[in-house]
């Protein structure tokens, strides 16, 4: 039998329970949130506006700014600069991807560690390789939730990881690394992707390739755990995973939409707060 995890089902309880958290806590200045949209790119704005809704609705002081394609990577460092020093701003998230005349890299560093809600920060990807976690990417954060939603277990458990990002597949190895799974990270180049993937008890797949992950790649009884956001050639958002193929043969597995998405945006809007508390904490 298939559970379909409700990623949007959970994100709204998890939602709920922090706007009330925020409600009742006696913190001075509402948690701040400040995200830089750079340029148009059209997902972006997407995902932008979604994250500026969550925000309004909990509760979290929110602002986007809006800076075009065109800015210079000192400009984008000396706003960046402005929002470190910024108190009613607990978080700052800079959208991904940058326009090529900027250093993405050079971007992310500059972002105060404390603020980096992303968790993309070195300083934050350092302490999370090192089991001491503060800060974690997003995304690998709402799929552990998940996990620890619906009782799947993980540790001893055979983990396949497609995709090596900074943001999704390296940290998801090291959190479930910390829960003592047993991990192995596949990518674009690995030979015989299928074998691999047949091995895993939970396959977790970011790729950005649509429907790329067919019934062949997976396990019967597996958990299948689907980070893409892809459009198909009638501009329907479909995920990395053949959802109608593989669904039957898993004992879990997450739609698109309505799955890892809404646990990202709920986990970002977890950490603003969390930094807001230390930050206040702080002084
Ligand atoms: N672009 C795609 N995913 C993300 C994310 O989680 N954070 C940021 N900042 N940009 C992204």
């Amino acid at each position: 039998m298939t559970t379909i995890i409700d990623g949007k089902g959970l994100a709204e309880r998890l939602q709920q329970e922090l706007k009330e958290t925020i409600a009742n806590d006696s913190l001075e200045n509402p948690p701040g949130l400040v995200v830089i949209l750079v340029g148009d790119n059209p997902a972006s704005q997407v995902y932008v506006r979604n994250k500026e809704l969550a925000a309004k609705r909990i509760g979290i002081h929110s602002k986007v700014d809006r800076l075009p394609a065109s800015v210079t990577e000192e400009a984008l460092l000396a706003r960046i600069d402005q929002y470190n020093r910024d108190a009613a701003f607990h978080g700052i998230l800079v959208q991904l991807p940058l326009p090529i005349q900027i250093d993405e890299e050079k971007v992310l560093d500059a972002i105060d560690p404390k603020k980096d809600v992303d968790g993309f920060h070195p300083l934050n990807l350092g302490k999370l390789f090192l089991g001491k976690p503060e800060m974690i990417p997003c995304t690998p954060y709402g799929i552990m939730k998940m996990f620890d939603a619906y009782h799947i277990p993980l540790e001893g458990k055979k983990v396949v990881v497609v995709g090596r990002s900074n943001i999704v597949g390296k940290p998801m190895a090291q959190l479930l690394l910390a829960r003592h799974a047993t991990v192995t990270i596949a990518h674009s180049r690995t030979e015989d992707l299928a074998a691999l993937t047949q091995t895993a008890d939970i396959l977790i797949v970011a790729i950005g390739r649509g429907n790329f992950i067919t019934k062949e790649f997976v396990k019967p009884g597996a958990v299948v755990i689907d980070v893409g956001m892809n459009r198909d050639q009638d501009g329907k958002l479909v995920g990395d995973v053949a959802f109608d193929e593989v669904a039957p043969m898993t004992s879990f597995i997450t739609p698109v939409p309505k799955g890892v998405g809404p646990m990202t945006i709920t986990m970002l809007m977890i950490q603003t707060y969390e930094a807001a508390k230390r930050q206040e904490n702080a002084v």
